[in-house]
C-alpha cells in the first residue's frame, strides 16, 4: 500500500497513525473542523497526512474527490469504519463508487459496519445495517468480497473465543475481477 484514504476520518487518528508509519494518508470528512488540528500537526511535523472536506451525499463532491485521489501513488486502500452506517442510502452508494474509483483494480476497500446493537450501548451515531443489502450494492458495482468477519465488538471486536453475538462486520472488498 502506498496511499491510504480514510473516508469519514473524524478526528483523523487513524490518518495520523498511518502517516507515522510512512504511508501517504488522506482523511476525508464532511465536518472539516474535526480534522483542523491534526492537519496543522501533520504540517508542523512534516507527516504525509492530508485532510480534505468531502460530502458522501453530494455526487459532485464524490466525483471530484475520487478523481483527485485516483491520481495518488498506488496501490491505494480505502478505509471506512462506521461511515456506511453513519450516512444514508445515497451516501452508502457514493461511498462504494468513491472506493471503486480510488482503489482501482490493485487496491482494496476495508469496511466496518454495525450489524446489531451492542448490548448496553447507545446508538453512537451509527445505524444497524443489513449486510446483505450492502453486499448486493457491492456486487452491483462489480465488487467482490475477499474477506468477511462478523465479530462481537467486546474486547476490541476480535476476541476469537467471544461468546457474544456478532455486532460488527468487517469486509475486505476488491474491484479486481
Ligand atoms: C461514527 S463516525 C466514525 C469515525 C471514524 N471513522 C471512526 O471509526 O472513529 C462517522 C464519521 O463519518 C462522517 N460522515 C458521516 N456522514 C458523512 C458524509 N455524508 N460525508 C462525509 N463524512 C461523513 C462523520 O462526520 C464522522 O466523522
Amino acid at each position: 500500500m502506498r496511499t491510504a484514504v480514510d473516508v469519514g476520518c473524524g478526528y483523523g487518528r487513524d490518518v495520523m497513525w498511518l502517516a507515522r508509519q510512512g504511508v501517504e494518508a488522506w482523511g476525508l470528512d464532511f465536518i472539516a473542523r474535526a480534522f483542523k488540528r491534526p492537519a496543522k500537526r501533520a504540517e508542523r511535523q512534516g507527516l504525509p497526512a492530508s485532510f480534505m472536506w468531502a460530502n458522501l451525499t453530494e455526487l459532485r463532491s464524490v466525483m471530484v474527490t475520487g478523481a483527485l485521489l485516483a491520481r495518488q501513488p498506488g496501490p491505494r486502500v480505502v478505509l471506512a469504519r462506521h461511515v456506511a452506517d453513519a450516512t444514508d442510502a445515497t451516501g452508502r452508494a457514493h461511498l462504494l463508487r468513491l472506493a471503486r474509483m480510488v482503489a482501482g483494480r490493485s487496491g482494496r476497500l476495508y469496511l466496518q459496519v454495525q450489524i446489531a446493537r451492542t448490548p448496553g450501548e447507545g446508538e453512537r451515531g451509527v445505524k444497524v445495517l443489513d449486510v446483505d443489502d450492502l453486499l448486493a450494492q457491492v456486487a452491483d458495482l462489480g465488487g467482490r468480497v475477499l474477506e468477511r468477519h462478523d465479530l462481537a465488538d467486546d474486547e476490541g471486536g476480535d476476541a476469537p473465543d467471544s461468546s457474544s453475538a456478532p455486532t460488527i462486520c468487517r469486509l475486505v472488498i476488491t474491484w479486481n475481477p
